[in-house]
């Protein structure tokens, strides 16, 4: 595969870089806009901890609070607003994806006189990709989306039930400031999620992708290999800094292009479903993905089976009888699921109430949002409607 990688995203990996924050912030801007969640940061001393920093280098910090998780376009217009009133010329995100991605469409919307709903994809005519944003700074608090060190946002509009995204260079933030000191208050469902999270980041491409591909391949499994060997310590002792070290760095690297670099992917068909489910029951990202990733496994297996004995093999020591063990393939994604149980992720829509009742109506609205020049959800195989319905029903 042809391609180019270029990341402009200064890392910072240290517990304890928390108290850097101020030292970066100074090199990028004078008034700062300090995005926030529903509150954790303030109840475990993080929020303090990053004003004082940032007080001590001379910066005035003005709060954008309350970001909810799968972060509403209507907060993004409230941190705009605030930004544009007190002359913010930087960004910080201090928290999950969810605060991240809102800062980043923050950035990128102070910066633009139209509704920053047109900067995300869903579907008009001609979205509004920005071309300019404040700097940004993502200090995570939640090991999952990566969303720390790559350029892409996701964003939900309650008023029209969709949720959806965009990418562009200009959303890269300059410093992504990884303190897993950070991480260790995140309660066993959330740090069950990011793992669920991140490896379906990385599964998303390794299936997607052309399947020639040994050294990708095998970043990828390093990857998965692991989140599984420390995901379940860091959900165990949620004080296990080595462990929520390493679940920190697989989900950074597991999002930042760097394993997706030259794998021929062609998309991220898992992600994409589960937005629409997303958009319609607002439900935990990760939840959405354990949920679906399986089934359309079990979809994508009968024409890919090479890649999923792989996977099989080298994830689980299954021993395949030849490349095209289908039997083998299906009994890896059955481990799959299985360490996706083992973990706490829900496997069936069931799990969490949602029925088969709005089922096309997903499949049409993801199809809507995204497809290929024949309407198809781009994936390998690329899915007509029907295939997101059989997914959907599989995961019943
Ligand atoms: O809001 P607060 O009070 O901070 O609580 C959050 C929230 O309730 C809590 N939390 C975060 N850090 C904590 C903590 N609780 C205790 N201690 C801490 N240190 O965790 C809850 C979930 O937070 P959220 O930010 O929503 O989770 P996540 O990081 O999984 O982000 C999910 C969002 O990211 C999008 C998802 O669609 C979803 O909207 N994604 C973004 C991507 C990207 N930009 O690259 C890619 C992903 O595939 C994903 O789509
Ligand atoms: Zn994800």
């Amino acid at each position: 595969m042809k391609f180019k990688y270029h990341n402009p995203v200064r890392l910072v990996f240290s517990a304890g870089a928390l108290s850097r924050l101020g030292e970066f912030a100074s090199q990028y801007g004078q008034r700062a806009l300090l995005v926030t969640g529903g509150g954790s940061v303030k109840r475990n001393g993080t929020f303090d901890r990053a004003l004082k920093s940032l007080i001590d280098a001379g910066i005035p910090v003005f709060a954008c609070e309350g970001v909810e998780p799968n972060p509403r376009i209507t907060s993004v217009k409230r941190g705009a607003a605030t930004a544009r009133e007190n002359a913010c010329d930087l960004v910080i995100a201090l928290g999950g994806g969810s605060v991240m991605d809102a800062a980043k469409v923050i950035a990128a919307a102070v910066l633009y006189d139209g509704d920053p709903w047109d900067m995300i994809i869903h579907g008009q005519p001609e979205p509004h990709i920005p071309a300019q944003a404040l700097p940004l700074i993502t200090v995570p608090t939640l090991a999952a989306t990566g969303s720390e060190m790559n350029c892409g946002a996701v964003i939900s509009n309650e008023a029209t039930q969709e949720k959806s995204f965009v990418s562009t260079e200009c959303l890269y933030p300059k410093v992504a400031l990884l303190d897993p000191e950070l991480t260790v208050s995140v309660p066993k469902d959330q740090t069950a999620y990011g793992v669920c999270d991140l490896i379906t980041h990385i599964t998303e491409s390794y299936f997607n992708g052309t399947g020639d591909t040994p050294i990708q391949d095998r970043f990828a499994e390093s990857v998965i290999l692991t989140a599984m060997e420390y995901g379940p310590k860091a959900i165990a002792n949620g004080s296990d800094l080595n462990a929520r070290s390493q679940v920190q760095w697989a989900a950074t690297v597991a999002l930042n292009g760097w394993v997706q670099s030259g794998a021929g992917g062609v998309g991220y068909p898992v992600h994409m479903i589960e937005h629409t489910v997303s958009a319609f029951h607002d439900i935990t990202h990760a939840a959405g993905l354990a949920i679906i990733n399986p089934a359309w496994m079990r979809f994508a297996a009968k024409t890919s089976t090479p890649k999923f004995t792989q996977f099989a093999e080298r994830i689980f020591g299954l021993a395949a009888k030849g490349s095209g063990d289908l039997d083998c393939a299906l009994a890896g994604i059955d481990c799959f699921e299985a360490f996706l149980k083992s973990i706490g992720c829900p496997v069936r829509f069931s799990d969490l109430g949602i029925d088969d009742r709005l089922v096309e109506t997903y499949a049409k609205e993801t199809l809507r949002i995204i497809h290929d020049e024949n309407g198809l959800l781009p994936a390998r195989p690329p899915m007509t409607e029907a295939d997101i319905v059989g997914v959907l029903r599989a995961a019943l």
